[in-house]
């Protein structure tokens, strides 16, 4: 159960996985607009992928025993949908929607992970309920990235997190968190998105993990679909989430994700 620090040689590997996966991101990102399939996103995600030598790591991606391996490329979740979202022929994108798309790209045995969330036909067609809790889920992602660096505790992560999603009147999904990433998409440790200030694991130059913190409009609690992946928030409000993988260095972090 060790936290692996990477060496000079695997850290230049992780950041290859994780500009690749950004990129993805990026192209994904350039070409959403309303009247697409959520499926339509798959393709380019496949396609993008392979362009720059990668594979996409959560196709066949197993879970829970007793769940099904994840049957796309990349995950879709849109509005009520907090995260795990399939992609879907019959899901056409409106303006106004808000859809999460993460990425997660395998390059020469390292994994890099991201996400954004995209609001459908620009702000100007959101409500200002979607304009608040992608800003909020933006700006959370951000705070905890901002509390990285040697010597900081996961919890320290967690508790900017939270605080700012409280004082924007959001909450914080419990049920799922940051995970360390390397030679597996999914590594020790997990990482809580709340947490108390100066608890939990100490952070050491070297680690790698996601911070992906998930926001709900309304209360934190969520349900699975019986799909076995799909999670939706319980009162069916709206939920965002962004994530990067980030490097924990000296004096703060680098974000491998970032373009
Ligand atoms: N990329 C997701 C994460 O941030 C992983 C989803 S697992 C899948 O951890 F199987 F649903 F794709
Ligand atoms: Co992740
Ligand atoms: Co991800």
């Amino acid at each position: 159960m060790g936290i692996t620090l990477f060496s000079a040689g695997e850290i230049a590997r992780l950041r290859r996985a994780g500009r690749a996966a950004a990129e993805t991101l990026a192209f994904v990102g350039d070409k959403i607009r309303p009247g697409i399939a959520t499926k339509q996103i798959d393709l380019w995600v496949r396609e993008d992928t392979k362009r720059r030598g990668g594979k996409p790591s959560q196709l066949g991606y197993r879970g829970p025993p007793g769940t099904p391996p994840f049957p796309a490329a990349v995950c879709t979740s849109r509005n009520e949908v907090v995260c795990h979202g399939i992609p879907n022929a019959q899901e056409i994108l409106l303006p106004g929607d808000i859809v999460n798309v993460d990425v997660t790209t395998e390059l020469d045995g390292f994994h890099g992970d991201t996400s954004a969330t995209f609001v459908l036909g620009g702000v100007a067609a959101a409500s200002a309920e979607a304009r608040h809790v992608v800003d909020v889920a933006r700006r959370c992602r951000d705070a905890g990235v901002a509390a990285v660096r040697d010597g900081a505790r996961l919890g320290d992560i967690g508790a900017a997190i939270a605080e700012l999603a409280r004082a924007e009147g959001c909450s914080v999904v419990r049920d799922f968190g940051g995970h360390g990433i390397g030679r597996r998409m999914h590594e020790d440790p997990h990482v809580p998105h709340h947490g108390v200030r100066g608890a939990g694991m100490r952070l050491k130059a070297g680690m790698c993990f996601t911070i992906e913190p998930m926001i709900n409009l309304g209360r934190a609690e969520i349900d699975v679909l019986p799909d076995g992946w799909t999670v939706v928030t319980a009162d069916g409000r709206l939920s965002a989430q962004f994530e990067h993988t980030v490097l924990v260095t000296k004096d703060g972090c680098e974000i491998l994700t970032l373009l």
